[in-house]
């Protein structure tokens, strides 16, 4: 119960940032469904690009003007959730699944704002990197990838295949390198730091908002 409450703290300073006339990206997550209902209730005139069907049905829920990123082009600002932050500013994202459309998203914004409850910023990560993989050569790829296990969930929304990499992770931008490399990975939950302009984290009800470019 605490968590949820941090995770709509967060999501409400995170849905401060957002002005009228902005394109938005909107990630995926419980946090982002805080994000929704907060960025809703401000009524703003917004048009936004989803990362999951189901962010997608919660925003037109609530009323939000949800198109395709294609329609969009760039985009003002991009928001979404992690699963952790380290000191340096990398994410772990993907606990979803929606990490390969959450990352297009995010590079496609001139500000990408991450929000997370006070469980997420680590110093080092413990989390295993999500992959989507291609279906093509799965057992092939699998064995390039080492210690990688295949999660119990449906195909992304693209027919990849969902997976979690259990490797060390004390250099995540060697790390991020060697998924990338890898034929047959669609893509990887490792953000680089340079890609997020803002970290957003509640503490109960305080919010400490780090500035990363
Ligand atoms: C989905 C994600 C989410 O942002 C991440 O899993 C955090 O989720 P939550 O806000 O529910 O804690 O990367 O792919």
């Amino acid at each position: 119960m605490q968590l949820e409450a941090e995770k709509a703290v967060a999501a409400r300073a995170a849905a401060a940032l957002v002005e009228d006339g902005m394109k938005v990206g909107l990630g995926t997550g419980s946090t982002v469904s805080h994000l929704l209902t907060a960025l809703a209730e401000r009524g703003l005139s917004v048009r936004c690009v989803s990362t999951s069907p189901r962010t997608e049905d919660i925003a037109r829920s609530l009323g939000l003007d949800v198109t395709t990123l294609d329609e969009l082009g760039r985009l003002d600002i991009a928001i979404d959730g992690a699963d952790q932050v380290d000191d340096a500013g990398w994410l772990i994202k993907g606990g979803g699944a929606a990490h390969t459309r959450e990352k297009i998203v995010a590079a496609a914004a001139d500000r990408f704002v991450v929000m997370v409850d006070s469980t997420k910023p680590v110093p080092r990560f413990t989390w295993p990197v999500p992959l989507e993989l291609l279906e093509f050569g799965l057992t092939s790829t699998m064995r390039l990838l080492g210690d990688v296990t295949l999660r119990d969930v449906p195909r992304s929304p693209d027919g990849g295949v969902i997976a979690d990499w259990h490797g060390d992770l004390d250099d995540p931008e060697a790390v991020a390198a060697f998924l990338s490399a890898t034929p047959g990975v669609v893509d990887h939950g490792l953000f680089p730091a340079s890609m997020t302009s803002d970290v957003i984290i509640a503490r109960g009800t305080d919010v400490e908002h780090r500035r990363l470019r």
